[in-house]
């Protein structure tokens, strides 16, 4: 904790000439000062270790019933599989608790049950005897997994420590992008010049690709709820409200690189959170 405090200090030290600048926000017109902005950036929870990053603790029924927690790892499933999969053919929400998951479910071959049939991946039937593998009591060998796994990957200094887009365009991970045998839409053309989001503010300079996006998700898995579909009509959009896990932090916070890789979003800023 206290590591995380020296590097925002550091990064606030080294930002000081171009922070001093009264930022506009793109919401409107008011103006987020240096130390409200410190404020705001102090508030971006401490990356933690990389093997635990996108892990989905699940506890409310496994302890009513005494079992252990199950561990979700988003690593080892994005690897093979496209968040579109998971979170659009098969259902599974994108905030932790929301998909209702219960054995009598997924024993008849619902959610995790899809897969977890003892033939594209270990069972969930008594008599595979491998609960063990999802109801762990600690994450001890599921880590040790992660340092293998993760060896030979593109490097990134936040989330996993993998940089997942690069692994994505090098081919060094080649996830399906569905297991229905859905097709997907082409890509639209007129949505292939990347969009430069609220330019209000001196020190923003957000591009976001769309193209880039869709390789892993759907349409739907950010319009209508996460964002508006027209350009800056989305309101209150600035820094504060994505790292309170909405707009890009809905998953640029908990899955994918979170907000302190500050120059992965931000091209142009020299400043980012630790290094
Ligand atoms: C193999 C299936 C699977 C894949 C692939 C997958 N997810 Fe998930 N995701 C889940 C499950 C299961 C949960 C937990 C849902 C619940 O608790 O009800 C979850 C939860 C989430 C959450 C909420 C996490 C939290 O801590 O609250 C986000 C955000 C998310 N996923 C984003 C993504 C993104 C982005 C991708 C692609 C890079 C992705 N997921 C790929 C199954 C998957
Ligand atoms: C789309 C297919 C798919 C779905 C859905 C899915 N998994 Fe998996 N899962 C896999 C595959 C494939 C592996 C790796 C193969 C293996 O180790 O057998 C894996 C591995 C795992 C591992 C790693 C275990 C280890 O010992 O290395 C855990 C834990 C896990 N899954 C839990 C879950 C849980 C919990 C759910 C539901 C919330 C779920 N999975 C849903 C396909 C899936
Ligand atoms: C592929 C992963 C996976 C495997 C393997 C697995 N479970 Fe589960 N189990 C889950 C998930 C996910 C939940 C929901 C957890 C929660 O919400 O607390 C769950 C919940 C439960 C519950 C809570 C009661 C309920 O109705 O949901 C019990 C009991 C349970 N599992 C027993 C077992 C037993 C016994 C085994 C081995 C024979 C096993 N599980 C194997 C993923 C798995
Ligand atoms: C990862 C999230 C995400 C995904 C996936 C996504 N979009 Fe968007 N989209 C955005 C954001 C962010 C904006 C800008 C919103 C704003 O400025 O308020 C946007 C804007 C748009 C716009 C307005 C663009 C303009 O130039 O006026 C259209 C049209 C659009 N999206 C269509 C789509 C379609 C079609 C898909 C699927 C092929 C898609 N989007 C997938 C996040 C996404
Ligand atoms: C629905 C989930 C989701 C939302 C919402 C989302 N992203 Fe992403 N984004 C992803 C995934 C998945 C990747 C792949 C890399 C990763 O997971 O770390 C990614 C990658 C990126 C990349 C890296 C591209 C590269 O080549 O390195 C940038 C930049 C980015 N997102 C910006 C944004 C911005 C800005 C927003 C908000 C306007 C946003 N994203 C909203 C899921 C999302
Ligand atoms: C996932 C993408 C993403 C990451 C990572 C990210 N930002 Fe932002 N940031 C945005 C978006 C989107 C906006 C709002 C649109 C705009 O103003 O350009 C924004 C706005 C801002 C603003 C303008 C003031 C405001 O609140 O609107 C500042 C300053 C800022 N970010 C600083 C940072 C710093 C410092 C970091 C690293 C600690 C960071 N950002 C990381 C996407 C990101």
């Amino acid at each position: 904790m206290e590591g995380v405090l020296r590097k925002v200090m550091r990064m606030l030290l080294r930002a000081a000439p171009a922070c001093a600048l009264v930022l506009a926000l793109s919401s409107g017109g008011a103006a987020m000062d240096r130390s409200e902005l410190a404020k705001v950036l102090k508030t971006i929870p401490p990356n933690g270790p990389f093997a635990k990053f996108g892990n989905v603790t699940m506890r409310t029924r496994a302890k009513q019933a005494g079992m252990a927690p199950v561990v979700f790892p988003h690593w080892v499933h994005r690897a093979r599989y496209t968040c579109r999969v998971c979170h659009l053919e098969l259902n599974f929400g994108m905030k932790r608790g929301d998909t209702g998951i219960t054995r009598a479910l997924y024993t008849k071959g619902r959610f995790c049950g899809v897969c977890h049939d003892g033939t594209v991946a270990f069972g969930v039937q008594t008599a595979d005897k491998q609960c063990h593998r999802c109801h762990m009591e600690n994450t001890k060998e599921l880590d040790q997994r992660f340092e293998d796994f993760s060896e030979g990957l593109p490097l990134a200094s936040f989330g996993n420590g993998i940089d997942w887009a690069a692994a994505l365009r090098d081919g060094s991970i080649r996830p399906t992008n569905s297991i229905n045998g859905q097709i997907t839409l082409p890509f639209p053309e007129k949505l292939k010049q990347p969009l430069k989001l609220g330019t209000a503010s001196p020190r923003s300079d957000v591009s976001f690709s769309h193209e880039e996006h869709f390789a892993e998700l759907d349409c739907s898995s950010c319009h209508p709820d996460i964002f508006n579909i027209k350009v800056k009509s989305t309101s209150a959009f600035t820094m504060e409200t994505n790292i309170y896990g909405n707009f890009c932090g809905a998953c640029h916070m908990l899955v994918s690189f979170p907000m302190n890789d500050c120059k992965r979003c931000h091209k142009g800023m020299n400043s980012s959170f630790g290094t």
